[in-house]
């Protein structure tokens, strides 16, 4: 791809060329794209941000996607600065290693920083894939193989040529960043062996428009998948769903195996039937979530300005990606938030793409007590509520975004 970013015609789960939009957030810059002091008064690249709908097979995509060369050339998502994600990994690390021996071939698909993997090192062989090379760099450093490139049906078939078939493929919050998911599950269907698994998660869409926030759509979200849509992908490679489970990661993902073959499980039919309940596989239900957005922009910014106005401090937790479409969207700067905190160190002293507010290490809550806490990380609220209780008690107040605006 040359250019920075092009429009998506078609739908990525069932190829139907006839898409309806539901919800635009404007144009945004790329959420990760974390500014230096010295590139501030430069302009930055926005791109459009919106969702649509394919009423086919149900899948939700962006309307827009971004060269993936420009989206993860300075990629600063770490696995291992979130503590729950660590602890969520080696739970998964030992379901794996339950069904490998130390000769079977484990693969991850974006294998970030190798945290994964790491906890798998020893008890199989171990291989990531990766293509943020400063974040795969990382892993290689930690003694985890990662081949820093993007996943693809060519690599798969380099794969099986020098290391033979893979036991279990692994990809977790990756499926979703994918446009050419045909590539990928072709490249998932020459690498796996006939009686191992590929293993998955991804967000799902019922979280989203439910329990979860709008903030989570950015560039790097390609879709936000209902398990109709994936179950489509599937069918469509002769692949199996054969189960599924729903994990608290980014709110509510699924966890998904696949496999060449087999049945899918009760879980599988009773999720389709809960998806169809709830309306996930209706326009309207999107249209629906698309006004709650539009309410959640209006109370959160009526919210900070009234307390800017009485003068009251306020900050950021948490520098997620998706703090950033909040901010951007609400159009929050640095006159709204002082400062935001953030526990990776990659992202200290720099500033969140467009609101170009900085980011600090969490520290400065110690000295500088804000009155009031805009949790962007809101994924982690317990954690974090837990975490932060002597603040609370001072008198600190925190402010939860979605799905609707909360402050405790
Ligand atoms: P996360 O929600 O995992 O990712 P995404 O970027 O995909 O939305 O990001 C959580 C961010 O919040 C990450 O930058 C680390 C930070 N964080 C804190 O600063 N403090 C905490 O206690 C936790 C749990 C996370």
């Amino acid at each position: 791809m040359t250019r920075d970013f092009f429009k998506r015609t078609s739908c990525r789960a069932c190829l139907a060329k006839s898409l309806t939009p539901v919800l635009s957030l404007g144009r945004q810059p790329l959420a990760n794209a974390f500014v230096r002091a010295h590139d501030l008064t430069k302009s930055e690249k926005t791109f459009p941000l919106a969702i649509e709908f394919c009423g086919r097979c149900s899948m939700v995509q962006l309307s827009h996607v971004v060269n993936p060369a420009v989206l993860f050339a300075d990629y600063h998502y770490l696995t291992s600065a979130s503590a729950p994600l660590i602890e969520h990994f080696s739970s998964l690390a030992n379901t794996i290693a339950s069904h490998v021996s130390v000769h079977d071939l484990v693969v991850e698909i974006g294998s970030n920083d190798g945290t994964l993997l790491q906890a798998l090192k020893g008890r199989c062989r171990v291989l990531g894939v990766d293509p943020a090379k400063n974040v795969a760099w990382r892993a290689v450093s930690l003694g985890v193989r990662t081949i820093p490139t993007f996943f693809s049906n060519a690599l798969a078939e380099e794969i099986v040529r020098k290391e033979g078939a893979a036991r279990v493929i692994v990809a977790n919050n990756v499926i979703a960043h994918i446009d050419d998911l045909d590539d990928v599950v072709r490249g998932v269907r020459t690498l796996l062996d006939a009686k191992g698994f590929f293993l998955f998660e991804v967000h799902w869409v019922g979280n989203l428009i439910g329990k979860g926030g709008f903030d989570q759509i950015y560039h790097e979200h390609l879709s936000y998948f209902s398990l109709h849509a994936l179950s489509t992908i599937c069918t469509r490679f002769g692949l199996v769903l054969a189960d599924v489970t729903v994990v608290p990661i980014h709110g509510e993902s699924l966890q998904v195996t696949v496999r060449k073959s087999g049945s899918p499980s009760r879980r599988v039919h009773s999720l389709l039937q809960k998806e169809r309940k709830i309306g996930l596989t209706r326009v309207s239900t999107y249209r629906t979530f698309a006004r709650k957005v539009e309410t959640t922009r209006r109370t959160l910014r009526t919210l900070i300005l009234d307390l800017r106005k009485e003068g009251k401090t306020i900050v950021g937790y948490g520098a997620p990606a998706k703090g950033n479409t909040l901010l951007n969207y609400v159009r929050f700067t640095s006159k709204h938030l002082t400062y935001i905190t953030d526990t990776t160190p990659l992202k200290w002293d720099r500033f969140a793409p467009g609101s170009h507010i900085r980011i600090v290490p969490p520290e400065r809550l110690r000295t500088h007590r804000p009155d009031y806490i805009l949790l962007l990380a809101w994924n982690y609220a317990p954690q974090i509520l837990e975490k932060e209780k002597v603040l609370r008690k001072r008198g600190t107040k925190f402010i939860i975004p979605v799905p609707s605006v909360r402050i405790i």
